[in-house]
């Protein structure tokens, strides 16, 4: 069985008059509480060895125009063009006026490669593209919670902002030893820990976690919409649902020091927000991930970026517009052909088709999956998930306001 998440927006209705939409209202947002939080999106530089400049402009395009600050460059020991595309999506960087930073990915990096990796930071800590915090150019990592970045530190003329990901919240209160400056946390889906597989929905449990042992140092919280693995070596789902908004939901009642997206383009796990860039070499899952766009979930995701930068509680929606995902199979489909076993945790999904609206005023939503009775729910202005059971043929949805002095309007 293969499974996929089928991303789509829809029409967005032209007729409404501007008069009608909300004006954005001060109150809602709290006072500035910090003029200095940034969105980054994770990227894995290891699937992308054919890229030329114009391949990493585009992508810089995307994630800018949704607010996303710099990329994080994961990037692997053992790839030898990893040399040539850091240099590639620095310059890129520069050229769009977009910034990146390194991830060492402690999957092939060690404890041992704080030379290696000290030169990188060299190199890269003072460039013009380079992602400053506080001053100091950040640096993280994908595990890697033991390494001691003292002599990295020591290395590098540019300081440093050291954000390892730790895969124990509990070893943050020991960043500072470490010579850390705060710690990021890979815990963006309902788990127990580790890869563990729980019912959900996600929770803050983590996020409190890593915030209590860091006690004042930054913390970099991670947002992800989904996740689906199907690899021999990599199995399983995450229960995600409707994680796309209620994680951004959280996000916005935590107000966490930096938030970084995973991902943009790990299309593998199925969690990427960016294209489906043509030029990407392909590890294999390509059967779960070609033609299936999830570029609605930036349109989607920029409403809340824009809040959480701004200190806002909600997001301000300025134009109607619906985003939907499922599946694009029940779950209980069984796949000829596969001859890996279905993925851990797929009895704990839901056959649902979920909707977010993002609407200016209240509406009501009618959805129609597949033979299934029309569904019709009252939806407020804001955005809003909701979702109905899954039927199998066409999926339609329906937004209307049938207020007398609107009209009605129908997307
Ligand atoms: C702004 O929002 C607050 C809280 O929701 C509300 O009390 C107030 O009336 C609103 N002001 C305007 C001008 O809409
Ligand atoms: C809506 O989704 C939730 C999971 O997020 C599920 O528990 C519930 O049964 C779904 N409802 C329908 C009507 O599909």
């Amino acid at each position: 069985m293969i499974w996929k998440a089928l991303l789509s927006t829809a029409a967005i209705l032209a007729h409404i008059s501007p008069a009608l939409s909300i004006p954005t209202n001060s109150s809602t947002i709290s006072t500035r509480q910090s003029n200095d939080r940034y969105v980054f999106a994770h990227f894995m530089v290891g699937i992308v060895k054919d890229y030329q400049l114009p391949d990493w402009k585009e992508d810089m395009l995307a994630a800018q125009a949704i607010g996303i600050d710099a990329f994080a460059l994961n990037c692997a020991s053992i790839d030898d063009y990893t040399p040539t595309q850091l240099a590639l999506a620095y310059t890129a960087a520069q050229q769009t006026n977009f910034k990146v930073f390194i991830s060492f990915d402690f999957a092939y990096w060690n404890n041992g490669d704080t030379a290696q990796i000290t030169a990188y930071m060299q190199k890269y800590a003072s460039h013009p593209a380079q992602m400053q915090y506080r001053g100091a150019a950040v640096v993280s990592t994908f595990v890697g919670d033991s390494f001691n970045w003292d002599a990295v530190r020591r290395g590098t003329e540019h300081a440093i902002y050291a954000l390892p990901n730790l895969q124990d919240p509990a070893l943050a209160s020991t960043v500072a030893a470490r010579s850390a400056d705060g710690a990021f946390s890979w815990l963006a889906w309902p788990t127990d820990g580790g890869n563990s597989i729980i019912a959900g929905p996600m929770t803050t449990v983590w996020d409190d976690r890593f915030v209590h042992f860091l006690d004042g140092r930054t913390y970099m919280a991670p947002v992800s919409p989904w996740f689906s693995t199907h690899f021999n070596t990599k199995n399983w789902v995450f229960v995600c649902e409707d994680l796309p908004t209620r994680r951004w939901e959280q996000m916005l009642a935590l107000g966490p020091d930096l938030i970084e997206i995973i991902s943009w383009n790990d299309y593998g796990e199925s969690h990427y927000i960016g294209p489906y860039s043509p030029h990407h070499s392909d590890d294999g899952s390509a059967k779960w991930a070609a033609d299936m766009p999830h570029d609605a979930w930036r349109r989607l995701f920029k409403p809340y970026i824009s809040a959480y930068k701004a200190g806002a509680k909600t997001p301000t929606v300025e134009a109607d517009e619906i985003v939907y995902w499922y599946r694009p199979t029940p779950k209980g489909v069984v796949c000829t052909g596969d001859s890996l076993s279905a993925p851990m945790g797929i009895n704990m999904l839901s056959d649902s088709i979920f909707v977010a609206t993002m609407l200016t005023r209240p509406a009501v939503l009618t959805m129609q999956s597949g033979g299934n009775t029309p569904v019709s729910i009252d939806v407020p202005a804001g955005i809003v998930t909701s979702n109905v059971t899954m039927g199998v043929g066409r999926q339609s949805f329906t937004v209307r306001d049938d207020w007398e002095d609107s009209g009605g309007w129908e997307m």
